[in-house]
């Protein structure tokens, strides 16, 4: 009764939901979209194409596109008092952290978009999540480095106005700005779903009890932030500089892994066990971007021989341990000329619309009921209250 319970795999990996929004299967490294694979849409569509297609179930047509790209540029502004809070909040302060907290207050700002009954409300709150999350974290960023926010600018698209606010000129100009834009594209639509992840699980455990969409989103900002889940893209550039500052020789740093005092960043998943099909994605526009820089990238190269390395090592391969989403990613954002610090909250923007996806099909559902998971009791049985001396 009070030994520890083994919990069984299928206890604890019990289908919690039923959705309609994307197919993994971790075993063939399978991903796709409302039924497009990850490939097709990595190659062909955009991010606001993306964008549509997993909250509205279906590709946009030309009109459609453009009327949700229209949207989205001219719901880009935030209320001038939104803009004193964010000034107010500490700069040191991790950027997901702020970010977190700054769109659970969208609901204090915008309160005509958080009754989930009314589609007319949902689809306000849709609109401006999309349209301010990038404005709200390109705020934050020029606030921690003390620069003055830029406003986003209504001739732009979608990426690069962001790239506009964040770095403050025009960050997707000449050929490697362009490049910038598309590699950006398409990061953005490699995060866009990833079924019950623990962010997204999060948005839909806060939104089963009719908790307002901002609310729900910001607990799965929160839970993205873990060094466990989208932190990871974080932590690997970190890993990669330790390994690089400190000289530790890779066999070493394996070494060390092996003996659990370090994990592998951006190494391993609950679902993939053969190969995450993004990382091949990000693999090829990491060598594509950096290809372009004056000299080779040292971290890149270190991250090619870590993976090598590993990729060639029972005590991984037993596992199933491989490259995962954020393996390669942090490599393309410093190239970019993002701060680590930033790395977490690009994986929020490229999330967004998946949060927002399973949020509104959950929110839709007259059956379903608020989450509430039962556990399995492992204290003390019944004993007596002893009393007062
Ligand atoms: C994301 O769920 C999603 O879809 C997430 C995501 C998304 O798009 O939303 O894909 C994004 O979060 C990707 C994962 C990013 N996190 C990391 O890269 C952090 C490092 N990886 C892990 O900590 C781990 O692999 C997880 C968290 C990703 C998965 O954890 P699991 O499924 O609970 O795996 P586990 O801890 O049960 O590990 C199984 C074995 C263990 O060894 P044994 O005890 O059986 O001997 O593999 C080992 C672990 O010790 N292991 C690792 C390892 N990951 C697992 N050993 C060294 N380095 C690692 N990274």
């Amino acid at each position: 009764k009070t030994g520890k319970v083994a919990l069984d795999p299928g206890f604890v990996n019990t289908a919690s939901c039923s959705s309609a929004i994307t197919y993994i299967d971790g075993d063939a490294g399978i991903l796709r979209y409302r039924g497009y694979p990850i490939q097709e849409l990595a190659t062909g569509s955009s991010f606001i194409e993306v964008c549509h297609l997993l909250i509205y179930g279906e590709l946009p047509g030309p009109g459609e596109l453009k009327e949700l790209a229209d949207k989205l540029r001219q719901n880009a502004g935030i209320p001038d008092e939104m803009r004193t809070m964010l000034d107010a909040l500490p700069r040191e302060g991790h950027p997901m952290t702020l970010l977190g907290s700054a769109v659970n207050l969208l609901a204090a700002y915008y309160p005509d978009s958080v009754d989930l009954s009314d589609p007319d409300q949902v689809e306000l709150a849709t609109i401006r999540l999309l349209a301010k999350l990038p404005t709200i974290a390109a705020h934050i960023y020029r606030n921690s480095i003390g620069e003055q926010p830029v406003d986003p600018d209504p001739s732009l698209g979608y990426v690069e106005n962001f790239l506009h606010m964040t770095f403050g000129k025009e960050k997707g100009e000449g050929e490697l700005g362009s490049l910038f834009v598309k590699a950006m594209d398409l990061l953005l639509i490699l995060h866009a779903d990833h079924e019950q992840n623990c962010s997204t699980a999060t948005v839909r455990v806060v939104g089963s009890s009719e908790a307002d969409i901002y609310g729900s989103v910001s607990g799965g900002i929160h839970a993205l932030f873990g060094p466990l889940h989208g932190g990871a893209n974080q932590a690997v550039l970190e890993m990669l500089e330790e390994i690089r500052s400190s000289g530790t020789d890779l066999d070493t740093f394996l070494e060390r892994v092996k003996a659990r005092e370090t994990r592998l960043m951006g190494f391993g998943h609950r679902v993939y066990k053969n190969f995450d099909p993004r990382s091949k994605e990000i693999k090829g526009l990491a060598s594509q971007i950096l290809d372009n820089q004056e000299r080779p990238d040292e971290l890149f190269e270190l991250a090619l021989q870590l993976e090598a390395k590993a990729l060639a090592d029972p005590y991984f391969t037993e596992r199933k341990l491989y490259p995962n989403v954020d393996f390669y990613t942090g490599v393309i954002y410093r190239a970019m000329g993002f701060p680590t610090t930033m790395f977490t909250v690009l994986f929020a923007i490229g999330r967004l619309p998946g949060w927002i996806a399973h949020w509104r099909e959950q929110a839709a559902d007259q059956t379903s009921r608020i989450a509430r998971p039962r556990q399995l009791y492992t204290g003390p049985g019944q004993r007596s209250y002893p009393g007062r001396a």
